[in-house]
């Protein structure tokens, strides 16, 4: 094999966020941009010379082109093994499963999660390390600063590999195993659920439907549905995944996901909605009528494990990043188990599931997840509704009422301000912090602050400590509100307000929650300045 070595200039806003590097497809089809970033990766893996690597993505614009330079620059720089999804493809989880299965020293996703594809939108690079999980903070900034000082990087001068079927075949001493992206995740989803059951449900009378919104989870989801358990054809929806997206914005939520929503909330109803974003690992679920929670959603998953093999012999205990609603840790506290708040960003949950601490996490963004990989996973989160639809019989919203009947129901409500000037989200940081030390105590339309500050994270395994992640607002009757400038936007920044407040009466579980927390909205706009300092009369997005 023949190689080449090839100067390039450093110094490139390289910096990945909490979800690998992000930027528009311009930016990394510049000469030399995708080579630098993933030799400045490489030279963070220690002793890589004949390590085995996982790598695919979730086949959005730029999928194709990207994923032959990192195959050319592997073999450059000695790896020995890398195992690649047939035409480039792999979900999310599904990389951090064959990480875990194949003991590979790490795994490169091509992605950008939900945002948009296409030439002129959104392309990314994520790195998982060897338990399977996004990288850390440390590896990231290592990574970031090689970037910075890189001068040159290895490439083998070769045509392209055909990724189009199964095969073994070998660039220089590398081998590379072209495999079905989708066979071991659904094996390992049929070893965690009774798949007997599963199909018992879906053959029936009961009719589900899956928004795959053209992406990665459509191949997934059409195996696991339609093939393996059963569903009748079309259970499936938008399953073909397109280098566009089919110009949608593949994130499941209300807004991005409507004619899903649309379809749950009139006549012809399904009894269950599920949908899944770009690169399989989000989720969103709904029954005839009703839209669940990502919050809810954890503490109903968690209160009902037992209807879940792999879950039946009890949980050690639950997770939810900060902002998300306090349902889990109900949950957690009525099954006698740890419960811990940690910071936005699934690496935080990584060393909670690796010491045992943990068996379910989840955050309010539509991530839901177990110690079954290091991921959030839609396509799990899906099949464990259906565990527990299967089990009780009973349609969704029966059980959403049960649940907030025994544990009380958190209203929430989460408000985006996108795409204001960055200045702007750091004037409104600041203008909330300096406020902290005075509003410890107040009195806000009958309700008393308890603790305000900015949230501080101590990991309870290594001991690191992660500052500034969040301005928190707890009040005494156990209301919340939260702000936060978002970490994974590619223009600008994304002011993020969370709210929300617990009831227990059960004469009032079934209220509006825009109108149950507009006296929070109208604070949190009014302490954090929102009008004044944006201009902006109403969020972008509400969820
Ligand atoms: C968002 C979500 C966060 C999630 C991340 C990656 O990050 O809020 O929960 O982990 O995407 O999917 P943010 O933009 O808020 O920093
Ligand atoms: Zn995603």
């Amino acid at each position: 094999m023949e190689t080449r070595t090839v100067a390039t200039n450093p110094f490139l806003d390289q910096r990945a966020g909490t979800s690998g590097l992000r930027k528009k497809v311009s930016v990394f089809q510049q000469p030399h941009y995708l080579e630098n970033y993933i030799q400045s990766l490489f030279l963070c893996i220690p002793d890589l010379a004949g390590k085995t690597l996982v790598l695919g993505g979730d086949g959005r614009y730029f999928n194709r082109q990207a994923i032959q330079t990192i195959i050319r620059m592997a073999a450059a720089n000695g790896l020995g093994h890398l195992i690649v999804g047939r035409q480039g493809l792999f979900s999310t989880p599904a990389v951090s499963n064959l990480i875990r299965q194949r003991s590979a020293v790490g795994g490169i996703i091509l992605t950008a999660s939900h945002n948009p594809a296409g030439p002129h939108q959104d392309f990314g690079v994520k790195y998982n390390g060897r338990n399977g999980g996004p990288a850390t903070e440390q590896f990231t900034d290592s990574v970031w600063a090689n970037s910075r000082e890189i001068k040159e990087y290895q490439i083998a001068i070769s045509s392209d590999i055909d990724l189009e079927h199964e095969s073994h075949t070998a660039l220089g001493d590398m081998s590379i195993e072209v495999i079905d992206p989708v066979h071991d995740y659904a094996s390992l989803m049929e070893r965690l659920f009774d798949f007997d059951a599963l199909s018992r449900l879906l053959s029936g009378t009961f009719r589900m439907r899956f928004d795959a919104l053209h992406a990665i989870t459509g191949p997934y989801a059409t195996d696991i549905f339609e093939k393996r358990l059963g569903a009748p054809e079309g259970t499936v929806l938008n399953g073909t995944p397109l280098q566009d997206f089919g110009g949608g914005h593949p994130d499941p939520n209300l807004v991005y996901a409507k004619p899903l929503a649309d379809l749950m909330f009139s006549a012809q109803s399904p009894d269950f909605g599920a949908a899944s974003d770009g690169d399989g690992d989000r989720n969103m679920i709904l029954g005839q009528g009703i839209f669940v929670t990502p919050s809810d959603s954890l503490a109903v998953l968690a209160a009902n494990a037992g209807c879940i093999p792999a879950y039946a012999a009890g949980l050690k205990g639950i997770a939810r990043s900060m902002p998300t609603s306090q349902a889990a840790d109900a949950v957690a506290e009525s099954l006698g188990i740890p419960h811990f708040e940690t910071p936005t960003g699934w690496k935080f949950f990584g060393n909670l599931l690796d010491a045992g601490k943990i068996t379910f996490c989840g955050e309010e963004s539509f991530g839901t997840g177990s110690d079954h990989v290091r991921e959030k996973d839609g396509l799990w989160a899906v099949l464990a509704w259906l565990s527990i639809l299967e089990h009780t019989r009973l349609p969704v919203r029966d059980i959403m009422l049960q649940h907030w009947q025994r544990h009380g129901r958190h209203y929430y409500s989460r408000h985006d301000y996108e795409e204001i000037p960055a200045e702007t989200g750091q004037e409104i940081m600041d203008t909330l912090r300096a406020q902290l030390p005075v509003l410890q105590g107040q009195q806000f339309a009958g309700r008393q602050v308890h603790i305000a500050d900015d949230f501080t994270y101590t990991d309870p395994v290594d001991g690191t400590t992660s500052q500034h992640q969040g301005i928190r607002l707890l009040f005494t009757d156990g209301a919340r509100l939260v702000f936060r400038i978002s970490g994974t936007g590619t223009s600008g920044a994304t002011l993020r307000v969370y709210h929300e407040q617990h009831e227990k009466d059960p004469e009032r579980l079934q209220r509006d929650p825009q109108r149950v927390l507009r006296d929070l909205v109208m604070l949190g706009r009014g302490l954090a300045r929102i009008e004044a300092l944006t201009g902006r009369k109403a969020p972008t997005v509400i969820t």
